[in-house]
């Protein structure tokens, strides 16, 4: 399906800046950078510690873009309610659908699906993995749901084709957190993110692995020693040390991507952890 064109109203843009929270415009020269726009009742949770480091530097330089959009811009009538009781009773409060509606369709990037995600931040959701976040991060740019309160009308997931996308088993107070999450680990793998020191390609997941121990000076600390092969110059086996190390690793914590990890390539289901660490999605759209 593809969006309407974008309208202005209620947004904040945040771009190339010092102080980022300062920079709430739109800039034209922005716009072909990766963009994420945030639907959220609190903008100014926004940059956040997207703000900070490498994000940071990579959001005043240009290589993507930032804007948070305040849901309660969206709501009509005298106290512009954006949440009523959930339907059949229970506690909390659940975001209505005619609000959200308006919201998601006023901010609306003219881009189907697939070069413009539309993602609901939910315990409920698909896990994020790093291969989730490499398609997001070839994408245009998406636009990330921030629920508070018990949730979101179902009406608007479905109608609007909205993915939902979890960042673990464990529950949050809103999807903010979880939203700057998705976006760090998105925007890390646009390219000129990261420099040449910080590579994405030996971290973890990356081989369907998890990473090999790091070692820095002092060479000896509290009597400790670095692992003598690292000290040895001898490329050949520093690589195989790190292989085994990895494997090792990987075993003991990870059963589930190991096995993947074992698994012969396009082979069982058990290579299914695998192929969502490091190859491609569990898709089913
Ligand atoms: N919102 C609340 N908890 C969450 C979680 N675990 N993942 C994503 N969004 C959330």
């Amino acid at each position: 399906m593809t969006d309407k064109p974008s309208k202005s109203h209620g947004r904040l843009s945040i771009g190339a800046s010092l102080k980022p929270r300062e920079l709430m415009t739109e800039r034209p020269e922005l716009a072909g950078a990766w963009k994420a726009r945030v639907l959220t009742l609190y903008p100014e949770m926004f940059p956040g510690i997207l703000g900070q480091s490498l994000t940071g530097k990579a959001l005043q330089d240009g290589l993507w873009a930032l804007e948070a959009v305040n849901i309660r811009d969206h709501a009509t009538g005298k106290h512009r309610n954006v949440d009523d009781t959930p339907a059949g009773g229970g506690a909390g409060m659940v975001l209505r659908a005619d609000v959200l509606g308006k919201a998601i369709d006023a901010t609306a990037a003219p881009y189907p699906r697939d070069i413009w995600p539309v993602i609901y931040l939910s315990p409920r959701g698909k896990p994020l993995t790093q291969a989730m976040a490499k398609r997001f991060s070839t994408c245009r740019g998406m636009t990330l749901l921030c629920g508070r309160f018990e949730g979101v009308d179902q009406r608007v997931l479905d109608a609007r084709h909205i993915e939902e996308v979890s960042i673990g088993d464990f529950v949050l107070t809103g999807g903010e957190l979880a939203a700057q999450v998705l976006i760090d680990a998105t925007v890390r793998l646009i390219p000129r993110v990261l420099g040449n020191a910080e590579s994405a390609e030996d971290e973890s997941f990356s081989n369907g692995l998890l990473e090999h121990p790091q070692y820095t000076r002092p060479t000896v600390w509290e009597g400790l020693q670095i692992p003598e092969v690292l000290l040895s110059g001898h490329h050949g086996n520093i690589a195989a040390w790190r292989q085994s190390q990895s494997e090792a690793v990987t075993k003991e914590r990870r059963p589930d991507l190991w096995r993947a990890y074992k698994a012969p390539a396009g082979g069982s289901e058990l290579s299914d952890a695998h192929n969502t660490a490091a190859k491609g999605e569990d898709k089913d759209d």
